[in-house]
């Protein structure tokens, strides 16, 4: 079977093929990060515009990369949720007039549960394993016991842990997106200030939920202090979010007796969160799993992969009256 992925829901235009037999056959993404990087995040206008611009070339290069002619897709997957929706809407009518034209399965992709399904791209992950979901968009805790069998411990009562790196990248005046910028300047520092762990140990309903907008705020007093390198800085917010994300992961470990973790999305390529996460593993015996980098940042072969299975273990599919969603359990 041959599924085509198409992800269009932030800034990233993104098109796949993906054959059941022999995997990844293109991945193809036409990154916006350069354009945006003037605003010090994602401008939604400006991304929609570019997915109108980008889509159709980059349609193109991934049949072509794929050497295979659009007749021999057997179905379409698309990002139907959540994200921006007018660049949401750009990848579900490309889909939709390919769905027209070729006559054939359309099917809903969301895109966490995509980000998810990518470890599977790279190795196979026994169920039920824990999935922490950490993007600029998004901070959640899920339990995954099988395809569509979900479990939504919690997520971010504010900002996502990569938007924090973000704000906080801007606030040092260091570019975007502040991630990876981040993540490398923090090995030249020290952790000098011990900043809020903030809803770590935190007992009851809040218990796997985060908020990261308070650490953001006592970072900008300390900058504003200028007392601080920015390594340093940058060392203390980073050991400050790692620990949070590594310890709920652990709890909801422990909670529920799981001896698998995946760890997804684009904050999944921090150097920091791997080192812990793998440390934490062997200390407390659970196996932790990562996708490879290309497959962490927002891509659409994880896309077509999860559209391949909704389609084969299910056969959902969707018609022409579906809506995009900004926001979707
Ligand atoms: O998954 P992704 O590509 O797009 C979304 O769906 O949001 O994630 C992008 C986010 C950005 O906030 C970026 O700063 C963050 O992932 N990121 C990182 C690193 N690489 C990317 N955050 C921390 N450390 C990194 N090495
Ligand atoms: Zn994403």
């Amino acid at each position: 079977m041959i599924i085509l992925g198409i992800e269009t829901s932030c800034d990233d235009t993104g098109v796949s093929v993906f054959h059941s037999e022999k995997g990844i056959l293109s991945n193809v993404v036409s990154s916006q990060v350069k354009l945006h990087a003037q605003w010090g995040g994602v401008y939604p206008d400006l991304a929609a515009r570019e997915h109108t611009k980008n889509i159709i070339p980059v349609l193109d290069n991934a049949l072509k990369e794929a050497g295979i002619d659009l007749l021999d897709i057997d179905g379409i997957a698309v990002t139907v949720a959540p994200g921006l929706i007018v660049s949401l809407v750009i990848g579900i009518s490309a889909a939709k007039a390919l769905k027209w034209s070729l006559k054939k399965p359309l099917i809903p992709v969301h895109h966490i549960e995509a980000h998810i399904f990518a470890i599977f791209l790279s190795e196979e992950v026994e169920f039920p394993f824990v999935a922490l979901v950490v993007s600029g968009g998004h901070t959640e805790l899920y339990i995954i016991k099988g395809f569509e069998d979900y479990l939504y411990l919690g997520g971010t009562l504010d900002d996502a842990a990569g938007e924090a790196y973000d704000k906080v990248a801007r606030m040092l005046g260091l570019g975007y997106p502040g991630g990876p910028i981040i993540d490398k300047l923090a090995k030249e520092g020290k952790e000098v200030i011990k900043f809020p762990r903030p809803l770590l140990g935190e007992k009851g309903k809040n218990r796997f939920n985060f908020s990261f907008s308070g650490l953001k705020s006592a970072v900008m007093r300390e900058i504003e202090k200028k007392i601080y390198r920015k390594e340093d800085i940058a060392r203390s917010f980073q050991e400050a979010v790692v620990d949070v994300l590594v310890g709920k992961t652990v709890d909801a470990v422990e909670e529920f007796g799981i001896k698998n973790v995946v760890v997804a999305g684009g904050v999944s390529a921090n150097s920091r969160l791997r080192e812990k996460f793998l440390k934490e593993g062997k200390r407390k015996n659970f196996s932790v799993h990562f996708p490879p980098l290309y497959l962490c940042t927002d891509n659409a072969a994880m896309i077509a992969y999860t559209g391949y299975r909704r389609l084969k273990e299910k056969g959902t599919t969707i018609g022409y009256d579906f809506e995009g969603k900004a926001r979707l359990r």
